[in-house]
Formats: structure tokens, sequence, C-alpha cells
């Protein structure tokens, strides 16, 4: 039998049916009561009580019966995060709570270029493992999709491994990984030349490759003082656009600035935004860029939140990602960061869960996941509790009993 009925579920949240854009309040979420949800292959036929679902499709489906209470939400999508490296960089870590900045450490040689240093020694298999075991951890946060950066390789031959080890770990996980280039991370400093030299080398020779090889769709830049400046990329993300591929721009992180080139170029997201000032929030929310919050770089610096309520409330699309990286973030925990900054920027649940589904689904440009209704991929996790709103209470421990993806169980 393909079809498949699961539940009954308690709480069943389909997070269908809301705005992309602002802020929401709790009383917007639908919640069926005694929900169930029908499966067939990976994608979702059908919803809505249980009792009535059973009349509906009777013996012409499977059950996979839920211990309750069960509350039933969208797989989580984690879209931004840098798990393709190797290393560690905890002194770094002790390094700022000693005092130093994070821009100070990179200056000084530490920061992005060390880790390069250690991906780079690592194989394409080696990096393959470091990703996968890092993926499980998400799974078993709900996370049924994971956008990964390269960034870490920062020349032509160690970018391209890099996304070819997010390829290779693609075939062992049964989540979608989607893959970033970020060969603009930063100036590598063995390149021989100047910022524009190296970004054009990339033009010119990274991009047929992520064409040839189907690598990516994805360019992401970091604009910054320790990165790349606004005359800098803007050439770059031209032929970028140019040529077809979706743009994301690391922006705001300590200066302003980022966020209005993301803006220039359409680009899909623009991500940070900490120091983000009310000229950008007000560009940000008139655009359809999502704004994207990563609270764990936040937590792992010690610096200010993104804006979140101020972007809600101007009406920009707010999602919420770990930014998991060994230097800035080094956490990747998304329910207990979202819950964090939820109590820092006052967001409701509804902000909340839309900001790691619905929305989280649109900074990848993915149309077919982060809601629960007819035609979306059957991805969705299940917790043992009679109330969504424990989930963002316990903010991050209480974890999914079952994670599903595509149609499958893939985690208990
Ligand atoms: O998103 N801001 C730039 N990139 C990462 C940090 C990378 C690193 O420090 O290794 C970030 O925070
Ligand atoms: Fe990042």
């Amino acid at each position: 039998m393909a079809k498949k009925l699961i539940g009954p579920f308690t709480q069943l949240l389909p997070l269908a049916n809301m705005p992309l854009h602002g802020a929401l309040a709790d009383n917007t979420l639908e919640i069926i009561e005694k929900g169930g949800i029908i499966i067939e292959h990976n994608r979702i036929v059908d919803m809505g009580p249980y009792s009535i679902l059973r009349e509906k499709y009777g013996s012409t489906v499977a059950f996979a019966d839920i211990d309750t209470p069960a509350v039933c939400v969208p797989g989580y999508i984690d879209c931004h995060t840098h798990i393709a490296f190797s290393g560690n960089r905890a002194n770094d870590f002790a390094l700022r709570n000693a005092g130093a900045t994070y821009l100070e450490i990179a200056e000084a040689g530490g920061g992005i270029w060390s880790t390069v240093q250690h991906t780079r020694e690592t194989s394409e298999e080696k990096l393959a493992a470091h990703i996968i075991e890092r993926v499980d951890t998400l799974i078993k946060q709900g996370i049924t999709t994971v956008e990964i950066k390269s960034g870490y390789g920062l020349s032509i031959e160690q970018e391209v491994k890099t996304l070819h080890a997010i390829q290779l770990a693609q075939k062992e996980v049964l989540v979608d990984l989607v893959p970033t280039c970020l060969a603009a991370h930063m100036k590598p400093r063995d390149f021989d030349g100047d910022a524009t030299t190296y970004l054009e080398k990339m033009v010119a020779e990274l991009f047929p490759i992520l064409r040839q090889e189907n690598l990516t769709n994805r360019i992401d830049a970091f604009v910054e003082k320790s990165a790349f400046n606004a005359i800098e990329i803007r050439p770059y993300l031209r032929s970028a656009k140019e040529q077809g591929f979706d743009i994301t721009v690391h922006a705001d992180q300590f200066t302003p600035s980022g966020s209005v080139i993301a803006i220039e170029f359409g680009a899909i997201s623009a991500d940070h935004l900490e120091a983000s000032t009310e000229d950008e929030i007000h560009l940000l929310a008139k655009s359809d860029t999502v704004a994207v919050a990563l609270p764990g770089a936040s937590l792992g610096l010690g610096c200010s939140y993104t804006p979140a309520r101020r972007l809600l409330d101007e009406g920009a699309i707010l999602a919420i990602a770990t930014d998991w990286n060994p230097g800035s973030a080094p956490m990747g925990q998304l329910m207990v960061q979202a819950s964090i900054l939820a109590t820092a920027e006052k967001l409701s649940n509804a902000e909340v869960f839309s900001a790691i589904t619905f929305r989280a689904a649109r900074a990848l440009n993915l149309s077919d996941r982060g809601q629960l209704k007819r035609g979306q991929l059957a991805d969705f996790n299940i917790y043992t509790t009679s109330n969504y709103q424990n989930i963002t209470y316990m903010q991050g421990t209480l974890l999914p009993q079952q994670v599903w993806k595509s149609g499958k169980l893939i985690y208990t």
C-alpha cells in the first residue's frame, strides 16, 4: 500500500497559508487537534482531522500509529551553515573571552585563515566524513534540509574539493544538503595578487566548474572589513548574477553595508545583520531578500543579536539559522539558538517556527518544503508532548521523538 496515514497527533501545526513577510501573532497559527497526515512516497497528499482521514481513506492506507501525546510540525531547515571544515578554534574563543575581537584575531592570522589551513590538509573523503557526522547531529534536532557553504578552501582546487565532499556526503545522508560556493569568504593569505584579482580568477576559472559539475547554483560573499568591500565585491556578484546563480550575502555582521549590496543584486538572502541600522532594516523590509538571523554567531562572539523584532515589525521576511562554523558559531543547535533569540528579541512562537521552516525554505529558493500541506515533501517532526509551546519553552532541550524526511522515518 503506497499511502500511509500517520497520527493521531494531539496537535498538528501545518504552518500553511501564512504570510511570508512580517510579524506573526500566535493566534495566526493554525492548530489541528487530533490531526493526521496522509503521505504517498515522498509527499503529503492530504491532512486534517484523523477521524475524517480514516473514514475517507479507510482500507486503502497503511497505518503508522503514533503514541500520544504527540505534536507534529514541519521539518526544520538550517539555511546557513559552514560545516565543511576541519580543526577547531577553541583558542580563538579563549582569546576573544580574554578581550581580543573577532576582527583582531582574523588580522593576526587566526580566524577563518587558520580553519582554511586545516581544511586544505584534509582529504575529500575525510571532509565528507566530518560533514556526515555534523549532519547527523542536525538530524537529531529535526533538521531535514541543511545548507552547507564551502569557503575554507579558497583556491580553485580546494573549493572544488569541498563541494565534492558535500556531494559525497549527500550520498550517505537521508536529508537534503544544499551546497553554496563561498569562495568569497576572504582573500587567501597565500594568493599572489589583490582581492579583485582573486575574485576575477574565481569567476573565470571556478564558476565554469560549478556549472559543468553541477556543484552548486548558489554564490555567497562575505562583505566586511576583514573580507571584501563593496568595490571589490560588486563585479563578482554582477558576474554571478549574469550567469544565473542565486546570490546570498554575509551582510552587516560587524559594520553596516553588505545588506545594501545584497538588495542591489536581488540576493535571495542577507545573513547576519547584527550591525544593521534603521536604514538597512527599512531596505530589507521593503525587499524580498530574506533576512537571516544567526543567533549562534551572537552567542559565540558575545555580540548583539540581529534586530529580528524590528525587521519583522517593518515587514521583512525573517529566517533563523545556526551559522555552524568553528569560529564564530561552534554550537550548531538550531532550536536552542532560535528560542534564545526569541527571549532576547521578543519573538512569538509563530515567528520562530516560521523562521526555521517555510521562511528558511525561501532563503534557499525552495518552494516544496517548510509547510505541511498537499504536494509538499513529507518532512516533519513528532514530539512527545501535548502542546507545541513546550518546544520553544524547553529552549531546544526537548528533542523530536521521530524525524520523517521525504516520507521516510529517518530518526527515532
Ligand atoms: O558566518 N562571517 C563570516 N563567516 C562565518 C565565520 C567563519 C569563521 O569564523 O570561520 C560566519 O560567522
Ligand atoms: Fe556564516
